[in-house]
Parts: structure tokens; C-alpha cells; sequence
């Protein structure tokens, strides 16, 4: 695992977007692995500018979003198809056609999963793959003791999810308990990961992920089986890692380098 220990998010953001714009630039039916929640806004942000002012081209990209609610009616604004026309497709040019999300919906979940992994499959696979990470370790919705070689599937949420996220909830509104989400196996076969965390918050689940056991108890210590991650974090994320110090040096020094 690369361990990169950012000033601040903004300076993370500036990275993973680079990368995804080389990335781009260098294939430009680059797949892309996608996910949601605050962290990776800042990326969208930066994509979008690069898109709008410097003519970066996403017509190519080919999109797979992690993680989908289940029974929200189209449209929904909690959905997290609303969350990334909002804060992505609205702003680039990936084509409609190319923008894939797990099953959300109709009669036979279990089979649209299969014909989503299939999809993944049927375009090369995952060529670059945007991760956060719950307090509780999840990456995607794999919480907690799923399976490490989990496929794309129905989860409930974990409890301490659902109290993460009832921050984007109005008092009252029904927050959804269930989602698809592609699996700790699906995640792995992409062949690139980019993992940002960031706040005091992720500083167990960073801590897991690097320095813990494999363990399907902290789904994120699966990366370690990766052989291309990168993790951004911002210094209380990384607090509780025994090597905090060394990644911040080894980063520092590498941006002198680029200076120089
Ligand atoms: C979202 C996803 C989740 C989030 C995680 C962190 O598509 O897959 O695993 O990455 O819950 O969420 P934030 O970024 O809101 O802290």
C-alpha cells in the first residue's frame, strides 16, 4: 500500500484528480470506478474545472458507481444517481449510456447484480477505482464480516452507517436501510485503487485497513491483498498509525523532489 499523508483534503483532492486525469488522458475509455459520500466531492470539483477549462474529454469513460439505495423512486435526492448528477455527470461529458449503478430496483435483484458484474466484465474490467472508507471500515456497503471475495449484492446497512449518514437526513425522513453494492471481490479486481479518508472519525478504520490483520471485522483491510493502492489521508485520519510519520516525510520529501 502507498500511504500518502495530505496537509489538508484539498491538497488529497488535487492528487487523486491528477491521477485520474492522466489516467484519462492516457486511455480515454478509461473505466472508472466511482463512489459517493463527501469525501470524493472535491475530485468532482476538480474533474469538472479540468473538463470545462482545460477541454478534458470523459466521452470515452465508462462509469461504475459502487453503491445504490434500494427502492427510491427515480430521481430521488437521496439517491445516489441524483447525488452524482449533482455533484459529476452534470458538470463532464460521460455519456448517459456509459453511467452504470448497481440494481436499485424491480423483480429480480439478485440476477440484475449478476448482470452488473457481468457488465463490469464485458468492458475489460475496473481500470481505476474512487474508494472512501466508514468509520466502521466498509468499503462500498460491505460492512462489517462481509466476505472478502463478496460479489455485487443486497446488504443492510450497519447500525453505525446509518448514524453516519442520517447527517444528510432532514428530521423525520425515512433514511433507506438497504443497498446494492458491489463486493470486497468486485473492488479488488480493478487495477488501480485510489482511497481517501480524511477527519479523527476514519482514524480506526485507516488504522485497520494499513496496519490490522486481513480481516473481514474491517472489510478495508482487504486492500492490503491489493497489489496498486494508494491512500490519501490528511493527518487525524492517519493519527493512530504506528508509521504516521514516516508516510508524512516520505510524501513531503517526494513533493520537494517535484520541486526541484
Ligand atoms: C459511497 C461508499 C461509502 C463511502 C463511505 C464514506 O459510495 O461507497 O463506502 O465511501 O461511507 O463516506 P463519506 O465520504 O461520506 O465519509
Amino acid at each position: 500500500m502507498k500511504v500518502l499523508v495530505f496537509g489538508n483534503p484539498e491538497e488529497s483532492a488535487e492528487y487523486i484528480s491528477q491521477e485520474i486525469l492522466a489516467a484519462v488522458r492516457h486511455k480515454p475509455n478509461l473505466v472508472l470506478g466511482l463512489a459517493t459520500g463527501s469525501t470524493p466531492i472535491a475530485v468532482y470539483v476538480r474533474l469538472i474545472h479540468a473538463h470545462q477549462t482545460q477541454g478534458v474529454d470523459f466521452s470515452g469513460c465508462i462509469t461504475f458507481n459502487l453503491d445504490e439505495y434500494l427502492d427510491l423512486p427515480e430521481g430521488h435526492e437521496r439517491s445516489y444517481r441524483y447525488f452524482m448528477n449533482q455533484h459529476f455527470f452534470s458538470g463532464v461529458n460521460v455519456r448517459p449510456s456509459n453511467r452504470h449503478f448497481p440494481p436499485s430496483q424491480g423483480k429480480d435483484l439478485a440476477r440484475q447484480c449478476l448482470d452488473y458484474e457481468n457488465k463490469i466484465q464485458e468492458v475489460g474490467g475496473i481500470d481505476m477505482q474512487v474508494l472512501g472508507i466508514g468509520s466502521n471500515g466498509h468499503i462500498g456497503f460491505n460492512e462489517p464480516t462481509s466476505s472478502l471475495a463478496s460479489r455485487t449484492r443486497i446488504k443492510t446497512l450497519a447500525e453505525k452507517t446509518l448514524r453516519d449518514n442520517s447527517r444528510f437526513y432532514r428530521p423525520g425522513e425515512v433514511q433507506p436501510q438497504m443497498a446494492s453494492t458491489a463486493g470486497i471481490g468486485t473492488i479488488l479486481e480493478a487495477g488501480k485503487i485510489l482511497l481517501q479518508a480524511f477527519g479523527l472519525k476514519k482514524a480506526d478504520a485507516v488504522h485497520a485497513a494499513v496496519e490490522g490483520p486481513v480481516s473481514a471485522f474491517w472489510p478495508g483491510s482487504a486492500l492490503q491483498l491489493h497489489p496498486q493502492v494508494t491512500l490519501c489521508l490528511d493527518a487525524d485520519s492517519a493519527s493512530k498509525l504506528s508509521l504516521r510519520d514516516y508516510y508524512k516525510r516520505v510524501r513531503e520529501n517526494d513533493e520537494r523532489r517535484l520541486k526541484e
